[in-house]
């Protein structure tokens, strides 16, 4: 072989004729998509049931807060069909399911009930049917105590259930005192339910000795694994659990399957029969965390053209009974309570307030967007002080990319596109003439009133607990040339296995269809972090790409020596493998390397760099980058009913280089009608009892077919690759699109305010039900008569 440069071989290669199918950046459709809606993909409940299988069903508690007397289960134990019954008294390891093992989360209440719905027991039968029959029947004698329901009552206690946090840039005190002019309020923010169409499952199988292996429908296999071990007393080694997908997550399966898991492997090492325990949806929105409720003071000292010069802010957050992740979630809230603003000087403090309901928990975007409502309606109130159109205010506010650029928590923003991404954003979407026609429509119309706004969001990308921003892979290649492609991330709906498989595809240039997409389980990779923070493909995708690398290694050293080639001349293509002069199929050379003995299977591990964070002093960088995104949302309200309808939402958002834009369009379009829900239609509930009463389809509304914009527009930002090395240049997207659902808040808002000439800030709170909407006109109405916003 003459001497080649690499120059020289690359030169030889004939032109690709073809590219793979399913390369990285390309809109493959998601790999499961036929099969979601052909009803064949498999999820828990659909696993063939091993012989023998228990169905188990809760016992709850039906008090807020109140000491148990006594128990007595006999008419449970003696109900047809029932197999076994397991209280706290028969738990052979730790009574405790908590996040990070935190022992303030009993997996079955022992002296004390924390909240309406608490679990007491379990009960397994023949029949699912059986098995809840069974459960109605408990005896429970209760003494009540005071039970803590609302922030309200939460404040006067005081109690929290983590250590809470502040923040501090300059000197918001003196600032605020020497501000031009200052105002504040209180904003309040709901909480809401996931509504995943697959409930919480789980299924337990047992093994020899110690063994168990679960089907379950978690974000966080790891984390389940250790809960059940540490419930059994059992090695984490016994314990195998695997999640071949789930029917959405949202945040709501992070923690929460802990409780099912703990509770079939409970039942099936007692009885040594497999166990399955699938809640009613009654149940599951009962028992299960919700995304946080807060409220929210805030001071904001500005000058007459809209400048923040300084916030002071108080995030109070309902967070129930226990921790559970309410740490880094009221701490999120902080991170994200300057939005794309510059506040020059800030103070932030959360306050995670414990009460006796359901102990709450992540929900997409984790705390994110309750701080960025915040954040958006102090932009609001200054814009209704100084009379200028709320966009202008935003602009006026938004983060420099030289100064102005540091933010409360002390991380700069180097990678700021919220300036012309709004800007294309404003003129694509026609902004400024549509705010003068929907002005004149609203002088024409009595009765219904137009609405205009646009918000800008700003989420920041990576787990503030650092050490979960790792994640590993497993790759092996068959000898038929077949890949099996495993990593720590889960898949909930998102696409995370079809885009991990396109960067595998892409690294070894073969079709994604000869890459075989298998279930996350704790054997292949372990000590995985929950799916969760946006950050599966991020974190995933870079492992699996730095496994297949040490594979690809491998097979160049061997082709080289063993077809007498430089390195160099070893070029995986579309074609096949180039081999020198040679061009060889992908499985002619994995043959040939498994005949010289070479591994062909490799593992592949990511840790994200550059982040730190000291939440002692509240400096850091938490974050190793932003996604950047902003809607306009178009409304018309009928202002006799608060009744309104979404006549158009037009979104730009920043996905860097896409990996794959279909999927990334749909977590946009997703994300977007998810956040709208939760500030318009949903609404939780709960009585003078502590019960939630909005539990199922008919009391709680999550957005229909019905209630989409009319036109909606969503495109993503192009030509706009992340700064950071991250896979391919992409950036994260689970989560940031939610955000841009307050958009239509505050174009309901802004429909609101016109009833009062556009001289009150509405304050209107979320949710912003139809109810609500009405209740706001009307008091707005009744401000303007009494003269407010005449000055
Ligand atoms: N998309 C679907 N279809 N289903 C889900 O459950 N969860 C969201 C988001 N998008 C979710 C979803 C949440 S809360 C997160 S954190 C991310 O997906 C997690 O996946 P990723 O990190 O791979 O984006
Ligand atoms: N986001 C989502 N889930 C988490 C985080 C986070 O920042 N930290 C711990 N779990
Ligand atoms: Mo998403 S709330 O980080 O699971």
């Amino acid at each position: 072989m003459p001497d080649k440069t690499p120059a020289d071989i690359n030169a030889d290669i004939p032109a690709a004729s073809r590219r793979i199918d399913g390369a990285v950046h390309d809109s493959r459709r998601h790999e499961s998509a036929h099969k979601h809606v052909s009803g064949e993909a498999l999820y828990v409940d659909d696993i063939a049931e091993p012989a023998g299988l228990l169905h188990v069903q809760l016992g709850l508690a039906s008090r807020a807060h109140a000491r148990i007397l006594s128990l007595d289960l006999e008419a449970v134990r003696r109900a047809p069909g029932v197999v076994a019954v397991f209280t706290a008294a028969d738990i052979p390891g730790d009574n405790d399911i908590g996040a990070g093992l935190r022992h303030d989360e009993p997996l079955f209440a022992e002296d004390v009930v924390q909240y309406h719905g608490h679990p007491l027991f379990a009960v397994a039968a023949e029949t699912r049917d059986q098995a809840r029959r069974a459960a109605g029947l408990a005896k429970v004698e209760y003494e009540d105590l005071p039970a803590v329901l609302d922030i309200a009552a939460a404040r006067a206690t005081g109690t929290l259930v983590t250590p809470p946090m502040t923040l501090r840039l300059g000197d918001a005190e003196a600032a605020l005192k020497a501000a031009p002019r200052t105002l504040s309020g209180r904003i309040v923010i709901g909480g809401q339910e996931h509504f995943y169409l697959e409930s919480q499952i789980a299924m337990a199988i047992p093994g020899e000795d110690e063994d168990v292996l679960l089907h379950v429908s978690t974000q966080h296999p790891s984390e389940v694994q250790h809960i059940v071990a540490h419930v059994l007393d059992i090695p984490d080694g016994a314990v195998t659990v695997e999640v071949r997908r789930m029917g959405g997550g949202f945040g709501g399966k992070e923690t929460q399957a802990n409780l099912f898991a703990a509770c079939v492997a409970l039942v099936a090492k007692k009885t040594g029969r497999a166990a399955k325990l699938r809640p009613d949806r009654d149940d599951d929105i009962r028992i299960t965390g919700k995304r946080h409720d807060f409220e929210v003071d805030y001071q904001v000292g500005f000058d007459d053209q809209g400048r923040i010069l300084a916030t002071d802010m108080l995030f109070a957050a309902r967070c129930g009974f226990a921790a559970d992740l309410s740490g880094p979630v009221t701490d999120r809230a902080l991170f994200h309570a300057d939005n794309c603003y510059f506040y020059g000087n800030a103070r932030m403090a959360s306050l995670p307030l414990k009460t006796n309901t359901v102990s709450n928990t992540a929900f997409r975007g984790f705390g994110g967007p309750q701080g960025m409502v915040a954040a958006e309606r102090v932009v609001e109130e200054v814009a209704f002080a100084t009379g200028l159109d709320p966009l202008d205010v935003r602009k006026v506010n938004f983060y420099g990319t030289t100064d102005r650029n540091v933010t409360p928590y002390h991380q700069t923003v180097e990678d700021n596109i919220i300036g012309p991404l709004v800007d294309e954003l404003e003129a694509w979407s026609d902004y400024r003439a549509r705010r003068q026609a929907i002005r004149a429509f609203n002088a024409a119309n009595p009765y219904l009133k137009k609405g205009l706004a646009l918000t800008p969001v700003k989420f920041g990308i990576s787990f503030t607990f650092t050490p979960y921003n790792q994640g590993g892979a497993l790759i092996h290649i068959y000898t038929d040339g077949s890949i099996h492609l495993n990593h720590g991330g889960t898949e909930m709906g998102q696409g995370l296995n079809t885009k991990v498989a396109q960067v595998v595809a892409d690294e070894f240039q073969v079709d994604i269809g000869r890459i075989r997409i298998t279930a996350t389980t704790t054997g292949k990779v372990p000590n995985t972090s929950a799916t969760a923070a946006s950050s599966g493909s991020d974190i995933n995708g870079k492992a699996a790409q730095n496994a297949a690398r040490a594979l690809k290694a491998r097979l160049v050293e061997f082709a080289a020596g063993h077809w007498n080639v430089p390195e160099a001349a070893v070029v995986f293509t579309a074609e096949g493998v180039r081999v020198g002069d040679r061009l060889l199929t992908f499985r002619e050379v994995v043959k040939a390397a498994y005949m010289g003995r070479i591994s062909l299977s490799a593992t592949g591990y990511y840790k994200t760099p550059k982040i730190h964070w000291d939440r002692a002093k509240g400096q850091g960088r938490p974050f190793l980058y932003y996604a950047y995104g902003a809607a306009v949302a178009e409304v018309t309200v009928d202002t006799l009913t608060g009744e309104y309808v979404v006549d158009q939402v037009d979104i730009l958002h920043d996905c860097g280089d896409s990996l794959n834009p279909a999927l990334d369009k749909g977590q946009v379009e997703g994300g977007f009608i998810q956040g709208m829900g939760w500030l318009t239609t949903e609404e939780l509930w709960w009585d003078a009892q502590g019960r939630l009463r909005t539990h199922a389809p008919s009391t709680y509304k999550i957005p229909a077919c019905g209630d989409r914009p009319r036109r909606f527009n969503v495109r993503l930002v192009q030509n706009s690759p992340n700064v950071e090395d991250t896979i391919h240049r992409s950036k994260a997207v689970g989560e940031p699109p939610l955000m841009l659902g307050i958009s239509v808040l505050h174009a309901l808002s802004d429909a609101v305010a016109s009833v009062a000439g556009h001289k009150i800030c509405p304050r209107l709170d979320a949710p912003a039900t139809p109810e609500r909407v009405l209740a706001t006109i009307e008091r707005l109405r009744a401000q303007a008569a009494a003269g407010e916003g005449m000055a």
